[in-house]
């Protein structure tokens, strides 16, 4: 293994030479996120993608994510450091089976969580995340909304709102694994800290939370209030921002499980050859893209 002195300096040299940019979602590891120029939630990456000039965008996080930057600005080279770093959620619909649900709600609109692949984005209304997710359904004329895929959110959401959710039935494995018994225990060990969830989590989890925010929320919201100790129920690698920020805070986690292992695949050495080797370049089909883009532009209009 090299030196990790040595990779940091040549991937600053390397970014200089190429105009790159490095984007890293909040669940890297934390040495990626320390490199980065900006680590942030979905919204917030997508928000950079738009906002930024540089010619190479280095996407640390998952191959959606790296997607959406690529819909959004296909004049710019988009590199997913990791090829395999996939979202199994992302992979819980496809477009047949979309297509069939449309079918069956013709008067439904199709509100897409932006964990999705470039296709059903483009079979979609409306992209949303978990920073958004309310907004954006009640933004909507329609009285139906066809939520995909994360069956968590959608039922999160349809409580905030007068609208038929009709909610897909997919799942981010790594906060669906966390159950309401983890959480008690976690709230008896540190009775004085306040539980924040992520609203991929099971109802059960989001029934016992004192807030439910998406990852850069959850980060805004632990440096606003006033409280001294958190426990964190959304993927682990949060935490580091999280006590980098907070120092004279306490944070727990919920589970030492709720490990998401294709955020972790990421390492300083696949960005340094990222950009030594310009790889992995993802790119979307020019029809599909434009349809994507719809969707997402839609939602970046829509008031956060
Ligand atoms: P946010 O950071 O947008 O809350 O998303 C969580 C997530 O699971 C991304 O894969
Ligand atoms: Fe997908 Fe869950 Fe991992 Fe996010 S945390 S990338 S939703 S599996």
């Amino acid at each position: 293994m090299q030196d990790m002195k040595k990779i940091i300096e040549r991937i600053n040299i390397l970014k200089t030479e190429l105009d790159a940019v490095i984007l890293a979602h909040n669940y890297q590891r934390p040495e990626v996120q320390d490199i980065a120029d900006f680590t942030g939630d979905s919204l917030g990456l997508s928000q950079q993608v738009v906002n930024s000039d540089a010619d190479v965008i280095v996407f640390c996080g998952v191959d959606f994510m790296a997607e959406s930057a690529a819909i959004l600005s296909p004049e710019k080279i988009v590199l997913l450091p990791e090829k395999d770093a996939g979202c199994p959620m992302a992979e819980m619909v496809d477009v047949i089976s979309l297509d069939d649900e449309k079918k069956k709600h013709p008067d439904a609109a199709v509100v897409c969580y932006v964990n999705s692949s470039a296709l059903i984005k483009a079979q979609s209304d409306i992209c949303c995340t978990s920073a958004n997710a309310i907004d954006v359904v009640n933004s909507l004329e329609e009285d139906e909304v066809i939520f995909v895929p994360d069956k968590n959110l959608g039922n999160y959401v349809a409580g905030f709102t007068d609208k038929m959710i009709y909610s897909w039935d997919g799942f981010c494995p790594t906060h669906h694994q966390m159950r309401g018994h983890d959480v008690i225990k976690a709230k008896e060990e540190h009775p004085d800290a306040l539980f924040l969830a992520h609203p991929e989590c099971r109802t059960e989890v989001l029934d016992l939370a004192d807030e439910v925010l998406s990852t850069t929320g959850m980060l805004n919201y632990a440096k606003k209030s006033d409280a001294k100790e958190f426990i964190i129920g959304t993927e682990n690698g949060l935490l580091h921002r999280l006590s980098k920020e907070n120092p004279e805070k306490k944070l727990y986690y919920v589970s030492e499980f709720t490990i998401c292992t294709n955020m972790k695949i990421t390492t300083l050495e696949s960005v340094l050859d990222a950009l030594e080797n310009m790889q992995y370049v993802i790119t979307v089909p020019e029809d599909t893209r434009l349809k994507a883009k719809e969707a997402l532009d839609r939602m970046l209009a829509v008031k956060r």
